[in-house]
């Protein structure tokens, strides 16, 4: 039996969304329903995901009269443009109109790439995202960033694309691999970190629940994960400004995952060992106590997440990769930091002295 635990929405005038956290959501026929305009859809997952849920997802969707399915080899390295063009070529045979639904189930790399494409097709159709990784469900489902890689970099070709709405079914999270459970547990300390200082605490208290995949907590954290992003992607939806502010670690951890090249570090994992970086730049500027972050290395330990750089990058390596970040930034290296737990700011003066300093062998 589907259970809907949580609802919230997403806020963008005409193009406000519901996100929906509960059980068994993937295979509620009348939610589905609501948010499935035609009698067309694209269902599009991967190798790995189809053959655990899309049975369920073919099943609500009835007797609709035109379903394409499309199985996606599982991978970063085909969130491509390659890919993108053989998604086209299956929905332009199967003579799919403006009308039709796509539904992303999956991780990040099904729903951007989905997301993308339902962006692309016809000028734009119905999206539904159904993430099934903890990382999608509390991160790259809501606020509708949709992209493809470019061999020259990630995420370069994309569009800001809205869905009709993410439903997120907490049941997937059984059968997801425990490393990537952390990575997206990371995602989930995140929002305490940078803007829920009630839920961080929360969290610290709540972790072994976590761990063990209890459905109540899980449902609680993904809920606020999702509200907190929801409400800076109601204010900044097209990273104007205080939508940086989701990329805590990230600068730090878009180097690692450079320097190792990547798959090496899960996205989760860099952005975790990242954060830790940023808290204890914040606690050399003063500005929170150099406890927090200790009790957040702790923290991370709890989540099985690294919590130190790569042996074989120094504060060099940091500096040059970071480069590339600054060079992307006009020119200026910017780095969230935190000015107490839960209130992040972005900082565009942190200097190399202040990098060497922090990644110093101690
Ligand atoms: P992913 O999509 O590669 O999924 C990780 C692995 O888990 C894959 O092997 C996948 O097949 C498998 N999997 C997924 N659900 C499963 C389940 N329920 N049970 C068992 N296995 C399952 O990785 P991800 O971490 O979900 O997403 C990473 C991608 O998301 C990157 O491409 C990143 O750029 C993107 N991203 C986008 C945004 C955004 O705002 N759009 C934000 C963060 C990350
Ligand atoms: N994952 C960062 C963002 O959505 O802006």
């Amino acid at each position: 039996m589907s259970l809907i635990m949580h609802t919230l929405h997403v806020e963008l005038g005409e193009r406000t969304y519901p996100v929906y956290i509960g059980r068994d959501l993937l295979s509620d026929n009348k939610l589905l329903a609501q948010h499935i305009a035609g009698s067309q859809v694209v269902l599009i997952s991967n190798e790995t995901i189809a053959p655990l849920y899309a049975e369920r997802v073919r099943s609500a969707l009835g007797d609709r009269q035109l379903i394409t399915e499309i199985v996606l080899p599982d991978g970063e390295q085909y969130k491509s443009l390659d890919t993108l063009s053989d998604i086209f070529d299956r929905v332009m045979a199967d003579k799919h109109s403006r009308n039709t639904t796509f539904i992303a189930l999956g991780g990040g790399v099904v729903g951007d790439i989905t997301g993308f494409a339902a962006a692309c097709y016809q000028r734009g159709v119905n999206f539904i995202q159904v993430p099934t990784t903890l990382l999608a469900q509390v991160d790259s489902s809501v606020g509708g960033k949709t992209a493809v890689n470019h061999p020259q970099g990630k995420n370069m070709i994309g569009a800001f694309y809205q869905p009709q709405a993410v439903l997120i079914d907490i049941n997937t999270l059984q059968t997801l691999p425990a490393r990537e459970f952390s990575a997206g547990l990371a995602e989930v300390v995140k929002y305490g970190l940078i803007s829920d200082e009630p839920f961080y605490r929360w969290l610290q208290e709540h972790m072994p629940r976590l761990l063990a995949r209890e459905e109540a907590a899980l449902a609680e954290a993904i809920e606020r994960s999702c509200a907190n992003k929801a409400q800076v992607v109601a204010e900044d939806e097209r990273e104007g400004g205080l939508r940086a502010i989701l990329n805590l670690g990230h600068t730090f951890g878009h180097a690692i995952e450079t320097g190792q090249g990547y798959g090496k570090w899960l996205h989760g994992e860099a952005v975790a060992t990242g954060m830790l970086l940023a808290l204890e730049l914040s606690a050399r500027r003063g500005w929170i106590e150099a406890t927090e972050v200790e009790d957040f290395r702790t923290l991370l330990l709890d989540i099985h997440l690294p919590v130190a750089p790569p042996a074989d990058m120094d504060a060099e390596a940091f500096l040059e990769l970071m480069a590339h970040d600054k060079k992307v930034i006009d020119g200026k290296l910017r780095v969230i930091l935190l000015k107490a737990i839960g209130s992040a700011c972005i900082v565009d003066d942190v200097t190399d002295t202040e990098i060497r300093g922090l990644l110093a062998p101690s």
